[in-house]
């Protein structure tokens, strides 16, 4: 049945650009433009709904990924419990992707569930809340850009190595 598993490595293939493409728009076009566009607070705020929104298409194209990842890696034969002990480059690199995955799965939930809400609380009340709510809110800030810019750059990896898994 070969175009179940075409379907199966397009589902992989469509779920990887949604969620590394949509991560390289935010970071690439939309949030230059708006840091040119709003002052610091009420960016944060409208940053916030889009990562709000972003959320859902993360969290959707994640377990597509994973489903689809653990079908294709199924169709190769692919021994799981013995994977950390591979011996082939196909497992190891396997491996070693599976362990990034891992790692951007911890950073998006530090960014999204524990980040994201306190510098979104923070913009809300620094009008009112005086310097050292803003203060505060600069440095969250600042830590989740790197936090999401780790996020991208893990995931670059990652396809770099899904790439050496299919040339
Ligand atoms: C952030 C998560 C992930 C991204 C961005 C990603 C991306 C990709 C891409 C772009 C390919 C090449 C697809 C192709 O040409 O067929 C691929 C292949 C592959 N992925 Fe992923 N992947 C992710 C997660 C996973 C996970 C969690 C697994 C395993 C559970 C997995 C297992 C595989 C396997 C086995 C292949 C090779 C298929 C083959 O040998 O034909 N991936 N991945």
């Amino acid at each position: 049945m070969d175009w179940v598993w075409a379907a199966i490595r397009w589902v992989h293939l469509v779920a990887a650009i949604a969620w590394v493409g949509g991560q390289l728009f935010l970071v690439l076009v939309l949030l230059p433009v708006l840091r040119r566009a709003l002052p610091p607070a009420q960016r944060t705020l409208i940053v916030a709904q889009l990562g709000q929104r972003f959320a859902v298409v993360s969290w959707i194209s994640l377990g597509l990924l994973l489903v689809t990842g653990f079908l294709n890696g199924e169709r190769r034969g692919v021994a799981w419990e013995s994977l950390p002990a591979a011996q082939s480059t196909y497992g190891q690199v396997l491996f070693a992707k599976l362990c990034l995955v891992a790692a951007v799965i911890a950073l998006t939930l530090l960014h999204g569930q524990i980040l994201g809400p306190r510098i979104t609380r923070l913009a809300s009340v620094a009008s009112i809340g005086g310097p050292d709510a803003e203060t505060h809110r600069r440095r969250l800030a600042r830590l989740s850009i790197i936090v999401s810019g780790t996020n991208l750059l893990l995931n670059l990896a990652i396809v770099y190595l899904a790439a050496r898994l299919v040339s």
